[in-house]
């Protein structure tokens, strides 16, 4: 298989999964009619990215749309881009039902910067986006070249540490590589996702790759930002082992492994003008 086969096989993966997180009580998209209504994830991380209150924004891997309308209520003019066309109509027309309005884009983030063709004051992403890309220092590039000169990017992922782990018996076990080749993706064959509902995925293949903090910080330094913030968290946005518990709309680890290790990071970064 060569990239246009990955991502081929991920863009229906994630077209199939559009529906059933549309319908899902994880996403519960009808919070939004509330026109006050902020995703758990933007409600977070607001403080750490600034205002960006008319401000051009472009929302990378914005699959349906939620984190991109929370940043369209806190005032940014902003385009969602993806590559899976589903995941779009459902942001699409959750922007209309909700009285947000905002721009979707469909593409590979690869090709952002000619498919968008303009560039902005604040470039988001993350929340498990990274992770379904070969090339770390493209994405960067792609990153820089979207960026205004001045601009802002904020990003917060899954910690590449959580990657390799896989809960057996009860205990987390090393299962994946931290390290592997561009050219050697981890596979998937899972039919369900990581919401609730009983859905099916029926292009269950997917692939990914593990990006240490080291190669995306090395990356957006080596295309030419300016890194302002970097910090790791004690949870995550979703439940990646069973022994996980929710507080509050956050996934943590069991109390005995709470302090022991870090399940997300986040950067905040800039293009220097
Ligand atoms: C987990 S979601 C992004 C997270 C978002 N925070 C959320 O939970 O709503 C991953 C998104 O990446 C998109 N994606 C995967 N590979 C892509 C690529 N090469 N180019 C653009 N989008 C891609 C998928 O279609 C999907 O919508």
């Amino acid at each position: 298989m060569d990239e246009e086969d990955w991502f081929e096989a991920n863009r229906l993966n994630w077209d199939d999964r559009a529906g059933i997180h549309a319908a899902s009580r994880t996403y519960a998209l009808e919070r939004y009619l509330d026109p006050n209504h902020l995703s758990g994830v933007v409600e977070f991380d607001r403080h750490r990215f600034g205002d960006i209150q008319g401000v051009a924004a472009v929302h990378l891997q914005c699959h349906i749309g939620t984190d991109t309308i929370s940043l369209a209520r806190l005032g940014a003019n902003v385009v969602g881009y993806d590559i899976s066309e589903r995941s779009l109509a459902v942001a699409r027309e959750l922007s209309l039902s909700a009285g947000t309005p905002a721009e979707f884009v469909e593409g590979n983030v690869y090709d952002a910067p000619s498919r968008l063709d303009r560039t902005f004051g604040f470039v988001y992403t993350g929340v498990g986006a990274v992770n379904w890309l070969p090339d770390i220092d493209r994405w960067a590039r792609v990153v820089s070249e979207l960026l205004e000169p001045g601009g802002r990017f904020y990003l917060r992922e899954g910690h590449p540490a959580i990657f390799p782990l896989e809960e057996e018996d009860g205990r987390l076990v090393h299962r994946y590589p931290f390290w592997h080749e561009q050219h050697d993706p981890v596979s998937w064959d899972e039919d369900v996702s990581y919401t609730d509902g009983d859905g099916r995925i029926e292009h269950s293949r997917a692939f990914e790759w593990n990006h240490p903090i080291s190669s995306v910080v090395n990356a957006l330094i080596g295309n030419g930002l300016v890194i302002d913030v970097l910090d790791e968290h004690d949870f995550l946005e979703w439940q990646l082992v069973p022994m996980m518990v929710e507080e509050q709309g956050h996934w943590y680890m069991p109390p005995g492994l709470r302090d022991k290790m870090p399940l997300m990071y986040s950067i905040a970064a800039h293009k220097p003008d």
